[in-house]
């Protein structure tokens, strides 16, 4: 692992709507993972962050709960010089987010978040939160290698999809299914998430995704039958509060699970997904930036 040492400048500023509510002290950081390419500048709300490397991973600070955005750019070498790229992202203390500044060739499918496997007693938590039952049908939006699918017709004996856009992914899900002889059970599919029509099929949709990706499959999730679930490995769905949240001790760390019944999910419509009105421009912590090695699925490094 490579560290570069960094001063940044604190760039603080708190709003009122920041402030902890009564009661409610905890402080947590945010973790913002920057992908560019390797020679590219990155800057955070106009501070450049001298961070090296393809894959850039910025802390801040512990942060008091409230609303919060982060203006990070990057500065890319083009055919026609060098250009910036600017995107605005909405957190919260707790949030691990990845923005993605990777240039694409015209049509290139890249997953929106890299591949990281939910730990094996994590899963076994994820099923039993589901409270399934033999007429369910699990759905995992971006399935990885479909340890959680596999694990769901293996242990409950239900139908179960997944989908993923990574050819890696999708070939070693396919191998686990075979070695596993649940062909019968599980089907891996090579769909983006965002073009999948969930009012029809799941009654439960599981995902480990981002904050900003929960927020934009919102949409899709509300169409989901009655009474269907959805389970997010360690990411909010913008603003609403779940139904269920269960804190797993496994021995990579603790994970969140946190569940919305679909109901709850078309009750909270609208404000949740809009960007917030208190914005606050933490200091990051530069100092922890580094260079992790080339992700492949199924072997990749813990986020938080
Ligand atoms: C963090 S991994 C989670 C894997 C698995 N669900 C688990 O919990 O072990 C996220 C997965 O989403 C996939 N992904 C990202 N964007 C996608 C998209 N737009 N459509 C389909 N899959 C996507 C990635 O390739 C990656 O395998």
């Amino acid at each position: 692992m490579l560290r570069t040492l960094v001063a940044v400048a604190c760039l603080i500023g708190i709003s009122a709507d920041a402030r902890p509510a009564l009661g409610q002290s905890t402080r947590k950081t945010v973790i913002l993972e920057v992908l560019v390419p390797e020679d590219a500048r990155v800057l955070i709300e106009n501070n450049d962050t001298q961070s090296t490397g393809a894959i850039r991973r910025f802390e801040s600070p512990p942060l008091s709960p409230g609303k919060y955005t982060y203006t990070v750019t990057a500065i890319i070498a083009g055919p026609n010089g060098a250009e910036a790229v600017t995107r605005v992202v909405d957190v919260r203390p707790g949030d691990f987010e990845e923005i993605d500044f990777r240039p694409r060739r015209p049509g290139e499918r890249v997953p929106d978040v890299l591949f990281e496997g939910t730990p094996d007693a994590v899963v076994d938590e994820l099923l039993y939160l589901a409270r399934l039952s033999p007429g369910d049908v699990l759905w995992d939006l971006g399935c990885g290698d479909g340890r959680i699918p596999v694990a769901a017709a293996y242990k409950y004996g239900i139908k179960a999809r997944g989908f993923d856009i990574d050819p890696k992914c999708l070939e070693e899900a396919r191998s686990i299914v075979r070695a596993n002889s649940l062909g019968h059970l599980v089907d891996i599919e090579d769909r983006d998430i965002f073009t999948l029509d969930l009012s029809q099929g799941p009654t439960v949709v599981t995902l480990y995704l981002l904050p900003s990706l929960n927020v934009r499959l919102l949409p899709q999730l509300r169409k989901l039958p009655a009474g269907a679930r959805v389970i997010s490995v360690g990411h909010r769905m913008g603003d609403i509060p779940p139904d269920r949240q269960v804190t797993v001790d496994a021995e990579e760390g603790d994970y969140t699970l946190y569940l919305w019944r679909v109901e709850t999910l078309r009750r909270h419509s609208g404000a949740e997904e809009t960007t917030p009105t208190a914005q606050v421009a933490p200091a990051v912590d530069a100092t922890r930036s580094w260079v992790p090695p080339t992700p492949r699925c199924g072997k990749r490094f813990r986020r938080r």
